[in-house]
């Protein structure tokens, strides 16, 4: 599928996709799948940035599927990767008998990460990788409270709905809740001194809680509708976290492994966090995350005596471990970072044309490869979305009302398929402002 376009066949969603939803309506968790008469289809298969659906409809993915498929959909060497090891051996006892890949994986996390004599923590999403952290960050500094930021997404498990800034994930549990996280605003890079006005916020509230042990963040929110702060942000946020004592974690399973144009976002800062989280393109598909943590912050943990405090079944599993090494292989190949610096002034470009094009764009923001675009409201958004699919372009909703349109793709994406790709988000917009 090497270079191919998109390639519509049949009514979108296909017979097979429709026939497929239904047994889903059936037999999956209700909140789980968004079924409607023209959303979803069933993905077959995938290769770089395309993929097929169970109808033999092609499409360009310009999600990356949520940020993981950097190396591209089924890149050879990480199937190659999980094969071999699922031959030989689909799992390891973790925490009691590990693997040899997953000794080798845990060096090279440790080479790879912006993080002073790192010690990770393997597990299997990205949620649990955040807890790790915040596990972490309460043994190393006796303090059980945490400053988060509004709009922040890291994850849904009920440990990381304590430190959610989208109020409606947290809404039904609210009561369960801890209220220990005190929330400050992100700063919005389209207001002036945003930055120093939120770093102010930030000192005030730890001087007002002295029992917050930890501040976690994204580099660039990506939910929230890929908020990218101002420069100087995160090197500030570091410099209060290290005056304060305060633990800081950066969450990167988003955008980390290249996505923005340096291996590790906060790299562009030039700044080392005490905690980097990583998930999704860590392996281009097998669930496998990672807490990196340095190794003073690591060692607050007590050796393990034969039962660990926090461990799971596929701790380590080495067929993540195997895929991750891969992939991680297969990102210094190409270099990613290299590739993602490279397309992104041509992304600005091309998306403010669009946006030049299209008066009701309310915005355009990104980096590297991490972009969206605000429209007005979310159901124009979505309108995009659905329309864009049916022409056989992958897009994804974000924003805190569903009013942005993240564009993510795979850095391995072709030029063909790249210039494809905003001709048919362009023509889905036009129609869906026109609506
Ligand atoms: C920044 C960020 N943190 C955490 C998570 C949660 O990861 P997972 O869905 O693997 O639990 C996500 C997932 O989208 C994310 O984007």
């Amino acid at each position: 599928m090497s270079g191919a376009l998109e390639s519509i066949v049949t009514a979108i969603p296909g017979p097979r996709s429709l026939e497929l939803a239904a047994t889903l309506s059936r037999s999956e968790a209700r909140g789980v799948t968004y079924l409607a008469d023209d959303y979803p289809v069933f993905w077959e298969s995938g290769s770089g940035a395309l993929v097929r659906d169970v109808d033999g409809n092609a499409y360009i993915d310009c999600t990356a599927a949520f940020g993981v498929a950097t190396t591209g959909h089924a890149n050879p060497a990480v199937v190659r990767a999980i094969a071999d090891q699922a031959a030989r051996l689909p799992h390891g006892m973790g925490d009691v008998h590990p693997t040899e890949v997953k000794a080798r994986l845990l060096a090279r996390l440790a080479a790879l990460a912006p993080v002073d004599d790192a010690k990770s923590f393997l597990c299997s999403s990205g949620a649990e990788s955040i807890e790790f952290a915040l596990k972490t960050a309460r043994l190393v500094t006796g303090e059980p409270n945490v400053l988060a930021f509004a709009g922040a997404y890291h994850g849904l498990s009920y440990g990381t709905l304590e430190v959610c800034g989208i109020p409606k994930f947290r809404k039904p549990w609210n009561d369960q809740l801890r209220a220990s996280t005190t929330f400050v605003r992100f700063p919005d890079p389209r207001e002036p001194k945003s930055a120093e006005l939120v770093l102010a916020a930030v000192r005030k509230a730890l001087r007002r809680d002295r029992r917050i042990g930890a501040v976690i963040a994204e580099p660039i929110q990506g939910r929230a509708g890929v908020i990218v702060p101002p420069d100087g942000f995160l090197r500030g946020l570091r410099d209060v976290c290290s005056e304060t004592d305060t633990v800081l974690v950066l969450d990167e399973i988003y955008t980390g492994f290249g996505r923005t144009g340096t291996m590790f976002a906060c790299e562009r800062d030039g700044i080392r966090p005490d905690v980097l989280c990583v998930g999704k393109a860590l392996s281009g598909g097998f669930p496998i995350s990672a807490a990196i943590a340095s190794g003073e912050i690591a060692d607050a943990w007590d050796p393990s005596d034969g039962e660990a405090l926090h461990t799971s079944t596929f701790l380590g599993n080495p067929m993540g471990c195997a895929a991750a090494l891969a992939n991680i292989g297969e990102i210094e190949r190409l270099d990613v970072p290299r590739i993602a610096r490279e397309r992104e002034p041509d992304i600005a470009e091309r998306l403010h044309a669009i946006e030049r094009r299209n008066p009701l764009v309310r915005d355009v923001r990104g980096r590297g490869m991490l972009w969206a675009l605000e429209v007005a409201d979310g159901a124009t958004a979505n309108r995009c979305v659905v329309g864009a699919l049916a022409r056989g372009l992958i897009l994804l909703q974000s924003g805190l009302r569903g009013e942005a349109i993240t564009f993510a793709p795979p850095p391995v994406i072709e030029d063909a398929q790249f210039d494809r790709a905003f001709e048919l988000f362009e023509s889905a917009l036009r129609d869906a402002v026109a609506a």
